[in-house]
């Protein structure tokens, strides 16, 4: 029996504009999902959704790394228990980090030999054919792990500072809201390009304040972008709310993370300040997780 677990993630900058070529900064965050995987005669998927076998509705991810694996080894059959510390469809990532984790306790099971670059390449394989236009970023960052500009792929220096998630609880589907974006570009092209377009300048800016750690820079620019991401229709009052709770409680910055519309909202605090924010958010019916940035990606549990 093998079991591997990736870590979720938040977005610092660039949700959205990474879909349409621009950059992005992008953090692994302390919550993991864990994939345990056995040989076994038939095909068993269990999780918090249920047990199921092969089942696209279900485990449309687990089920899709079981058939893409097929073209390494065969596996006839194969048991597959899930437990995870990420909230599901609220933009930490939580499929990603179940794609990776699953790729990587099948390849380490059956010594399919694939390297990391291929379990993220497949992982973001899987990703696409599941939700439609998804970016490679949560795939590679839960692989990974660390603080990362992509499309670049550069890895930047860890935030050590705390991070404070606030979840509205309402689900989100990221297939739905980056095609509303799609469609509000359609309609006013010239006007959410410059959006886009500004939001990836903001990460290429922002890259060098990360590298020196500079909170007040990086938190300016993150709510900036978190306007933003409001004006191009993928925020809500949910979301504002616990935005503004953070902020009045002290926080360095807070903003959406993810595909927005419900999910999660992000906010970086100093250490003397997280506790205030964390129930400043809870003050508001919300969850909070207070979490810290990780640099280890993907990887095997004893
Ligand atoms: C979702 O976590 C982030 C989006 O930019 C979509 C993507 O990058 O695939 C909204």
């Amino acid at each position: 029996m093998i079991t591997c677990s990736a870590p979720g993630k938040i977005y610092l900058f660039g949700e959205h504009a990474v879909v349409y070529g621009h950059s992005a900064i992008c953090c692994a965050i302390d919550l993991r999902t864990r994939v345990q995987a056995a040989k076994h005669d038939s095909f068993i998927i269990g999780s918090v959704l249920g047990t199921t076998g092969l089942d696209l509705e279900v485990h449309p991810y687990v089920s899709k790394v079981i058939e893409m694996m097929q073209d390494y080894k065969r596996i006839e059959g194969v048991r597959i228990r899930i437990e995870s510390e990420l909230p599901v469809g609220s933009g930490l990532g939580s499929s990603a980090a179940v794609t990776v984790a699953t790729i990587q306790a099948l390849n380490q099971l059956y010594a399919c030999g694939l390297q990391l670059e291929d379990v993220a390449g497949m992982a973001h394989s899987i990703e696409r054919e599941v939700q439609g236009n998804a970016s490679p970023t949560d795939t590679y960052v839960s692989t990974m792990g660390g603080v990362m500009l992509v499309p670049e792929r550069r890895k930047l220096k860890g935030l050590d500072c705390q991070i404070v998630i606030g979840n509205t609880g309402k689900f989100s589907s990221t297939k739905e809201l980056v095609s509303n974006v799609a469609k509000l570009r359609q309609e006013f092209p010239e006007i959410i390009d410059t959006i886009l377009g500004d939001i990836g300048k903001m990460a290429h800016i922002a890259e060098e304040h990360v590298n020196r750690k500079d909170y007040g820079t990086i938190g300016k620019l993150m709510n900036v972008n978190q306007g933003l991401l409001d004006a191009i229709g993928v925020g809500g009052a949910e979301l504002s709310e616990l935005v503004y709770a953070a902020r009045n409680a002290g926080a360095i910055s807070s903003k959406i993370t993810g595909a927005g519309g419900g999910g999660c909202i992000v906010a970086l605090a100093g250490r003397e300040d997280a506790d205030e924010v964390f129930r400043a958010i809870k003050n508001t019916g919300a969850q909070a997780i207070l979490t810290r940035n990780t640099h280890e990606g993907v990887r095997m549990e004893p």
